[in-house]
């Protein structure tokens, strides 16, 4: 094909696209359940050293492979190697990214669905003091029910499939553009009321005093896990987006700036859950179940002398959650659309559709694992539990450790270095400034990542 290849138009497109491929699920739904059930303030350490030693080294790593090779994330590791574990890096982390799409639109269904009832008064109208169970039963009857729960979710795939099919600079581009500010705009007002809730306090010290006892290796490895998942890496996502960026992107600090971004996305959660959760007195340890079950009574509960007050907060709180969800779910959709539509040069609308309709069938399977297909299980798990437990604990450390050795032993250093440190107007005066922060990203490729990745895994299988 010689048709010329998309790109996005500028720093601040990429910049958004990329972060709001990160910022996501993981960070406002994800995030403050894992900092929950693992000790808080200690956990958030764990996880920012396994983002500063870890995640940004493998982000730039897959910036480098998307952007050297300027094609898909299948076809990009074949560029590079020919040796049958190293090229096909890139196919497998496609498979397990397309594979999280399919149950990452179901729980966006959800968080479509609850911004809409949100937003419609049901959930101000089920509010009891001390008592849950309306917030129970309502989650409970939605998600094991057949169609509403398709229906929401087949809503959310029908707004990836527009944006995707839109292009990467008039759909990916320019609604990341539109999104990711307003997504921090909301975040900062719900941090506002937040911080003025009755829990505040203990929210906020839950959140920053590290209490080291709670520290295990199960700690070290939920939080290495979170990063991972948080940051989108190793699933093909950030080598995608990467394949269209121009040479004049610096790769080594948008990796860091995405990480800062994520990062803080996920405390400013923590600042609106931790205090609504405290001042209403629910289990720390509640789970999944967390954001839709305990929060809607902990705001309400919260602010509970101003009705429309808890009523705003949360339509704002799910409005959040759908702008997150979907500026990370086209991240993923664009994984497996790019590879069919360069690979069988069919347009990338017809692509995209093919992909429409596996995450739909696929999704519809996940979503009824959780009613009539619960019966179905897959070493001990539902259907929806089993592909989370498998992409995100098997295939991302797995895959995370196959390209820190590819990038840092198996490609040749300089081709690393050259294409790492190339950037601005003037690449060679842009690379000596940017040398000594590519060595020290190599560096943590070759010696740090590996290790403890391997080791990581090790724990996750039970074998140390
Ligand atoms: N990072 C996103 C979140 O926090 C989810 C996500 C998008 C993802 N692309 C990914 C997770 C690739 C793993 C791999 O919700």
């Amino acid at each position: 094909m010689t048709q010329k290849r998309a790109s996005f138009g500028s720093k601040f497109g990429i910049l958004m696209a990329a972060a709001g491929s990160a910022v996501g699920l993981g960070n406002i739904w994800r995030f403050p359940i894992e900092t929950g059930q693992h000790g808080g303030a200690a956990f958030l350490l764990v996880y920012i050293a396994a983002i500063a030693l870890l995640g940004i080294p493998l982000m730039v790593a897959e910036f480098f492979v998307g952007r050297n090779a300027r094609t898909n994330a299948a076809h990009a590791y074949r560029k590079l190697s020919s040796h049958p574990v190293w090229r096909n890096i890139g196919f497998i982390g496609a498979i397990s990214g397309s594979l999280i799409l399919c149950y990452y639109v179901v729980v966006s269904g959800w968080v479509l669905k609850y911004f809409v009832v949100s937003l419609d008064g049901t959930l101000g109208g089920l509010f009891r003091p001390g008592d849950a169970s309306g917030y129970e039963s309502l989650f409970a009857d939605f998600v094991s029910s057949s169609w509403s729960p398709l229906l929401y979710m087949a809503l959310f795939v029908l707004m990836c499939h527009f944006t995707i099919t839109a292009g990467v600079r008039q759909g990916i581009e320019k609604l990341s553009k539109i999104f990711m500010p307003a997504l921090f705009v909301i975040l900062i007002v719900l941090v506002g009321f937040s911080l003025f809730a009755p829990g505040a306090q203990e929210g906020l010290s839950f959140l920053f005093h590290p209490d080291f006892s709670k520290l295990t290796t199960r700690t070290v490895l939920s939080a290495i896990a979170q990063a991972f998942y948080s940051l989108s890496l190793c699933m093909g996502c950030l080598c995608t987006y990467a394949s269209y960026f121009g040479k004049n992107v610096n790769l080594v600090n948008s990796a860091l700036s995405i990480s800062v971004i994520d990062t803080l996305v996920a405390i400013m959660a923590g600042l609106i859950v931790f205090p609504a959760v405290f001042s209403s007195g629910i289990n720390l340890e509640s789970g999944p179940s967390l954001a839709f079950i305990a929060l809607p009574g902990a705001f309400h509960q919260a602010f509970s002398a101003v009705p429309w007050l808890s009523w705003l907060v949360s339509t704002l709180f799910y409005a959040l959650l759908v702008l997150a969800a979907l500026t990370s779910a086209i991240s993923l959709y664009e994984v497996p659309t790019a590879y069919i539509h360069e690979t069988w040069h069919i347009r990338r609308s017809r692509a995209a559709l093919l992909v429409t309709v596996v995450c739909l069938l696929l999704g519809a399977v996940c979503s009824l694992s959780m009613g009539i297909l619960g019966d179905i299980h897959l070493f001990g798990k539902t259907i929806f539990d089993f592909l989370d437990y498998f992409c995100t604990t098997i295939m991302m450390p797995l895959c995370g450790i196959l390209i820190a050795i590819f990038v840092g032993w198996i490609v040749k250093r300089d081709v690393f270095l050259k294409e790492v440190n190339t950037f601005g107007p003037n690449p060679t005066d842009a690379a000596q400034a940017g040398r000594r922060w590519s060595t020290v990203i190599l560096f943590l490729l070759r010696w740090v990542a590996p290790v403890l990745l391997l080791l990581a895994f090790l724990g996750v299988l039970g074998i140390i």
